[in-house]
């Protein structure tokens, strides 16, 4: 079957089409047809060399297509069920998923708006509940609010009834007002640190300078969420704040409940960009998520 695949680690100019195996599958697993998936920043890490593996590599997090097979203990889902589901190796024609982190699409939502959901939502709510604790009219500071995860984040605060501030640039303020933030901080003209204060969670996928400067915005007992960077330990005890770093692990219950927002029409899947199923189209893919400015999702519709 296809796939796009790198052999060597380094630019987008590594990704090119490989021949490979369709994928067998174990008694709790599930093959997907893939219609869809999703391209996520850390598929450009892996593709530059930057956290190591095996080489060819083929690569992916997230999935969007229809059941082909399932392993003789599966029964959540069966052959031609519309599913999405956290996998990996998701650049090619059929891939391989455990059934207990594949569900059911909802009806209205196409493959590729499916596609934007597993891992940008299941990390989106696991910082903001599961991680950060959310409580109903918090009040939270969304980096990046108009990024992958944040876009998936605000709404899914909004549905906690946070009070929900976010930063983002210019161009995307309007955006971000229309999936009900209350307060938008454009990052480039104004500084966050200086306008918020006695916030209650803060959620930062950009770590740095804007993870040391939110350290200051939270009330005492506050928490920070980071996906990318351990905060500074010294400096929680200094400012009696939680601060956690984690890695996001999927879960069925996570993604149903994902589902159920989106049939509901409580949150909805934002994507911005899609590209095909083809060397050019994967590559252009990767350059724009590197340029660190895209509005919610990149899709690759595979069919
Ligand atoms: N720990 C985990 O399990 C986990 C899971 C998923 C993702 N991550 C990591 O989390 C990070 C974010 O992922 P993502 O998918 O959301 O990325 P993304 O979609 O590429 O984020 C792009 C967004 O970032 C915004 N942005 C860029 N610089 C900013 C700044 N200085 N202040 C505020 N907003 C800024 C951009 O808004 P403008 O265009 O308006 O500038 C754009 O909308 C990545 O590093 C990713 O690898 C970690």
């Amino acid at each position: 079957m296809k796939s796009i695949a790198i052999k060597e680690f380094g630019s987008a100019d590594q990704l090119k089409e490989l021949e490979i195996e369709k994928p067998s599958i174990k008694d709790d697993q599930v093959l997907i047809e893939v219609h869809a998936f999703s391209i996520n920043p850390v598929d450009c890490k892996r593709r530059s060399g930057k956290m190591g593996g095996k080489l060819p590599m083929v690569l992916g997090g997230d999935v969007a297509g229809i059941v082909s097979e399932i392993g003789t203990n599966v029964t959540n889902v069966k052959p031609g069920d519309r599913v999405f589901a956290n996998a990996s190796k998701t650049y090619a024609e059929y891939a391989r998923s455990r059934a207990e982190v594949t569900v059911k699409i909802p009806d209205k939502l196409s493959f590729v708006e499916a596609a934007a959901i597993p891992l940008a939502g299941q990390t989106a709510w696991e910082a903001l509940i599961d991680k950060g604790q959310l409580r109903d009219n918090e009040k939270v500071l969304i980096h990046a609010g108009a990024g992958g995860v944040g876009s998936l984040a605000v709404q899914i605060a909004k549905h906690y009834k946070a009070y929900v501030i976010a930063t983002a640039s210019e161009k995307n303020k309007e955006f971000l007002t229309s999936l009900g933030v209350n307060h938008v901080i454009d990052y480039k003209k104004e500084d966050f640190e200086k306008v918020v204060s006695d916030v209650d969670l803060v959620i930062d996928p950009l770590g740095g300078k804007s993870q040391e400067k939110s350290f200051t915005v939270l009330k005492k007992g506050g928490r920070l969420v980071s996906l990318v960077q351990k905060p500074d330990e010294t400096k929680l005890k200094e400012l009696g704040i939680v601060g956690i770093i984690f890695s996001m692990t999927p879960t069925s219950k996570r993604l149903q409940k994902l589902a159920d927002l989106l049939t509901s029409g409580k949150i909805k899947a934002i994507v911005s960009q899609t590209y095909p199923f083809t060397e050019e189209g994967v590559r252009e893919a990767h350059e724009q998520s590197e340029t660190g400015h895209t509005r919610g999702k990149i899709v690759i519709k595979v069919k």
